[in-house]
């Protein structure tokens, strides 16, 4: 495999032999312009070691450093050694790789045998499906995708909000003011709507608090008809976010969600028990993390019912024994770090030395111009119907452009909930993102369908060349002498690093940004050159970066989620 900062490294090494390799490595930086040098070392930070000045420190590096097949020709500028590499070299060498491995271009064996847990998506039974859930939903599915490229092997968990105190409420509601065939025939939002009702009515008859309280404490004993109601409520809710999933063409090796983990609590109350961590406070039980900044742990209500930290202590400890996994990864909104913060303290308390494996990946909040989505008073904005809008609105736009598209509404489908899918995969995932239809369908601008166009683009021309009789892949570098020609394939080489620097800082966001870079790169190039010209060996030579393009934008397309589209 070729890597240029490699080749650069060790040719620094052997005229510097006192400093590690690995040192100079980390500090090689790719200049912002390739007419200053392909990679560049910064003499700066060897000033102090070596005792001269970073301007004498390229000098001499650059003096001692002879050419190779490989480095045409080393500079020195203002206490930078520049490298310029062998172009034709480095072209062949970057697209016979890409020939090569195919859709395992950027992939690596680093995860053999390693299992990782994620937990995503998490909706709550009876409640809807909001944009918040799309972001868990989009990154933990990117997440999983990555890892799996890079040869782990994933679980991906669905821990579905399905239990606690408000399955009281909905049953109260349900019997006051609820039909059977409403509840059939609008799922989830009059679930929602039994649900507000219920706060409403509370508010003016306290009452009804303990009316909810006895129903769940009735579930919680196992209650025939307690439990009939919620298995109902839930394969109700379930099917309605199983037509999202479907949508956003996401799958779950598991739903076990929190009630899956109610008979596993007790022996956890005793285990920390026994640990001594567990303490009472005004006849709660808690474990107290005042020694670690933190607000108590509460796990069991006076009531003797548990809590949503409780469940993810069940639920971790028994992940770890079914999966014995590597990572457990929770993928959540920024608001409920405290709350992962503080159980895996308790974990770690408990002496389990793999707490450290637990990790949460926060992100920010989605609103929609300025307002946020996701509100408890029934103002919701509910998921699948942002992405049916997305669908319509996209096959209005292939209509007005390309009418003659076969299979129209598939296409729609794909690059319309690719579009809200991409939309929320582009910025840091910390950041708050906002929604605007004209800006994530806009076909020019750094968007999911931009990208798709581009990759249809590519498909095109090698369609054509096809048709035209060319399609066998030698080809000669040396024929590829501009400088848009030399960026796009620095960018196709890039893509590797790319996947590596997502996966440590599970972040997809690295890879929608690349293939941004990477589609505007091409179209640079397609703008500016002809490439099925009448010379024979030249076309020959574009096309092998055309379809080095096509294969590293599916790439990259497949790993935050998308569908790569041969035609839009
Ligand atoms: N159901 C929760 C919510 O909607 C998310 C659950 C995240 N996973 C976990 N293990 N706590 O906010």
């Amino acid at each position: 495999m070729l890597d240029i900062k490699q080749v650069v490294a060790k040719s620094i090494n052997e005229q510097l032999p006192q400093l590690d390799f690995e040192q100079i490595y980390e500090n090689l930086e790719y200049p912002p312009s390739v007419d200053m040098g392909d990679v560049a070392l910064p003499c700066f930070k060897l000033s102090r070691l070596l005792r001269k000045s970073p301007a004498q420190i390229a000098q001499e590096l650059a003096a001692g450093i002879s050419t190779s097949e490989f480095i045409e020709k080393v500079e020195a500028v203002s206490g930078y050694l520049n490298f310029f590499i062998n172009r034709p070299v480095f072209m062949e060498k970057v697209i016979d790789r890409i020939m090569a491995e195919q859709e395992k271009y950027g992939s690596l064996d680093i995860g053999k045998s390693r299992n990782i847990v994620i937990d995503y998506s998490a909706p709550n039974i009876a409640k809807p499906f909001h944009v918040g859930h799309l972001r868990s939903t989009a990154i933990g599915n990117s997440l999983r995708k990555i890892f799996e490229f890079m040869g782990y092997n994933c679980i991906g968990i669905n821990y579905l909000g399905d239990w606690g105190t408000q399955f009281g409420k909905l049953i109260v509601a349900y019997n006051l003011w609820g039909s059977k065939e409403a509840v059939e025939d609008k799922g989830i939002k009059e679930l929602m709507r039994l649900y507000v009702k219920f706060h409403q009515e509370a508010e003016k008859d306290p009452g009804l608090e303990d009316e909810a309280r006895s129903w769940f404490a009735r579930l919680e004993r196992g209650d025939r008809q307690a439990l009939e109601l919620w298995q109902w409520f839930k394969n109700i809710s379930i099917e309605e976010f199983k037509k999202v999933y479907d949508l956003m063409d996401v799958h779950f090796d598991y739903y076990t969600g929190e009630s899956f983990y109610n008979d596993k609590i007790e022996p956890i109350i005793e285990e920390l028990r026994q640990k001594g961590l567990l303490k009472e406070s005004e006849g709660a039980l808690i474990v107290d993390l005042e020694k670690y900044d933190m607000p108590p742990c509460l796990i069991l209500k006076k009531d003797g019912s548990s809590l949503y930290a409780t469940r993810d202590i069940a639920a971790a400890i028994h992940r770890k024994k079914e999966y014995n996994f590597d990572k457990c990864i929770y993928v959540t909104g920024a608001s409920q770090s405290l709350h992962f913060r503080q159980w895996f303290k308790v974990i770690e308390l408990m002496g389990y030395e793999w707490a450290d494996d637990l990790i949460h990946v926060p992100f920010g909040i989605v609103s929609l111009s300025g307002e946020k989505l996701a509100t408890r008073t029934g103002k919701v904005v509910l998921l699948e119907d942002i992405l049916n809008e997305a669908i319509k609105k996209t096959l209005e736009i292939i209509e007005s452009k390309n009418p003659g598209l076969e299979n129209k509404e598939e296409v729609a489908r794909y690059m319309g909930v690719g579009a809200v899918i991409f939309n929320d995969l582009y910025s840091n995932r910390i950041k708050d993102v906002s929604f605007s239809w004209d800006e994530i369908l806009n076909f020019d601008g750094e968007t999911g369908p931009y990208v798709q166009y581009t990759y249809a683009r590519a498909c095109s021309v090698i369609r054509k060349a096809a048709e035209a009789g060319s399609s066998e892949n030698s080809f000669n570098s040396r024929l590829l002498q501009t400088k848009e020609e030399y960026l796009l394939c620095k960018a196709l080489y890039e893509f590797p690093e790319k996947v590596e620097m997502a996966l440590e800082q599970l972040e997809p966001s690295i890879i929608t940004r690349y293939l941004v870079d990477l589609a505007q790169e091409f179209n640079r190039f397609y703008h500016e050159h002809s490439i099925l010209v009448d010379d024979m060996e030249l076309r020959k030579a574009r096309l092998s970066l055309v379809k080095a393009t096509k294969i590293t934008l599916a790439n990259g397309l497949r790993l935050i989620g998308l569908r790569p589209l041969e035609k839009v």
